[in-house]
């Protein structure tokens, strides 16, 4: 078999970049690990950035998008009992819109299912070759027999443990990693948000978010140990320790009921440098890590699918290498500001236990100056909603 590009993976970055090389007519396949109902019950974050949002509404995939989700204008952040509205649309003049990625991944996955476009769910040892040269190979099982697919192109949108990214010598990647001592602890559950808006709460118990995912699905988060186990809390559990951490207000709007989801993440930054190793590119996960703070996650993975898609249709459209040889300095360009802003959120909000007594005040002194500073909201309104491509 032969394609112009093979994708691995099947998240957000990988069905974005399908959808985007498919519009412009370039041929592609995307190889996916996992089941379609697998990736489907993956609970991840839910703000979109509204670039993101015209990404998919000029790939004609945002019909549900539009209908069900949520514009947000601001967002308020909480600490020593008081909440400081974020004015996400003064400062700016636009929003972002809370809608699952989850949904965004369905929405893409039944649109490239619409379009004819080639998925291979469950393909077993993903393998790549020869992508220092101008014909790659990919190898995969399924079903018991090895399949090979010679392309011009591999996409690796495989996440931050995928096979694309390990088939690299150490010596071609430098990489930038800071992990953090605690991870957030999650529960979804369809009871009806305690703000319209969400939160974002600093406390000495600890961080705590407010989300949601519709007016009746709530999305909660604690700041927990990193190696916390979600079996060791119970619903109530959960509940109280959320409601310890909000201020008066928000503790008394928090409806509780019984959880649908509850997991723990880990908190990390990372980034892998370049994108690019002969006809191997890196895209989404593949390439970093945010930690959720920002919500960055999904909309850079959007982000380089939109810088990657551009250079692969100037290289088979146009039959120009300018894009591709450009293509790892344009993206991490955007990426570097999003993780600073993802890590900056994260050192704000968080309690860490070993904070000087000087690093303490800093995080008081950053409050204070959102509190009393208009221009200072502005520029956390400015990364919240996203930085232009
Ligand atoms: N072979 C084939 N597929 C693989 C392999 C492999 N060896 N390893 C991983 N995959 C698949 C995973 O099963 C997953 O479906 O690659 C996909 C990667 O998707 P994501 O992890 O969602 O990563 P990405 O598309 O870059 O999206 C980034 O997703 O992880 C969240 O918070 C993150 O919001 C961010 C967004
Ligand atoms: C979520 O709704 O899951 C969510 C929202 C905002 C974040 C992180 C996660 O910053």
């Amino acid at each position: 078999m032969r394609r112009q590009v093979v994708i691995i993976g099947s998240g957000p970055a990988g069905l974005m970049l399908g959808a985007l090389l498919g519009r412009a007519g370039i041929d592609n396949v995307i190889l996916e690990r996992k089941s379609r109902d697998y990736v489907l019950g993956r609970i991840r974050a839910g703000v979109l950035e509204d670039g993101t949002v015209g990404l998919l509404r000029s790939l004609g995939i945002a019909g549900r998008l539009d209908a069900e989700g949520l514009p947000h204008h601001g967002f308020a952040l909480g600490f020593a009992h008081r909440r400081l509205r974020i004015d996400l649309t003064e400062g700016t003049g636009r929003h972002v819109t809370v809608y699952g990625q989850t949904e965004v991944t369905r929405d893409l996955m039944d649109a490239r299912l619409a379009a004819g476009m080639e998925t291979v769910y469950e393909a077993e040892d993903v393998a790549l070759h020869d992508f220092d040269g101008p014909s790659p190979r990919v190898t995969y099982a399924k079903d018991g027999r090895t399949h090979e697919i010679v392309c011009d192109v591999i996409a690796g949108c495989d996440g931050f443990h995928g096979v694309a990214r390990e088939s690299l010598p150490a010596s071609a990647l430098t990489t930038f990693e800071r992990v953090y001592p605690f991870g957030w602890l999650g529960v979804l559950a369809n009871v009806p948000p305690c703000s319209h808006e969400l939160i974002y709460a600093a406390h000495e118990r600890g961080f705590a978010l407010c989300s949601m995912r519709s007016p009746t699905r709530s999305r909660y988060y604690v700041q927990c140990a990193a190696d916390e186990k979600a079996e060791a809390w119970s619903d109530q559990r959960f509940w109280d320790e959320l409601r310890r951490r909000l201020d008066p207000e928000a503790a008394a709007a928090v409806v509780t009921g019984p959880s649908i989801e509850k997991s723990v993440a880990p908190l990390r930054s990372f980034v892998a440098e370049p994108l690019r190793f002969g006809r191997l590119f890196l895209a989404g996960d593949a390439a970093h890590i945010v930690p959720p703070t920002g919500a960055k996650g999904l909309n850079l993975a959007a982000g380089d699918a939109f810088y990657l898609a551009e250079a692969l249709e100037e290289f088979f459209v146009e039959r120009s290498e300018a894009g591709i040889d450009d293509y790892s300095r344009r993206a991490l360009a955007r990426i570097w500001k999003a993780e600073r802003f993802s890590w900056w959120m994260t050192s704000l909000l968080h309690r860490f236990d070993h904070l000087t007594p000087f690093e303490r005040r800093m995080q008081d002194a950053e409050f204070a100056l959102l509190e009393s500073s208009a221009l200072a909201r502005a520029a956390l309104a400015e990364n919240y909603v996203g930085l232009p491509y």
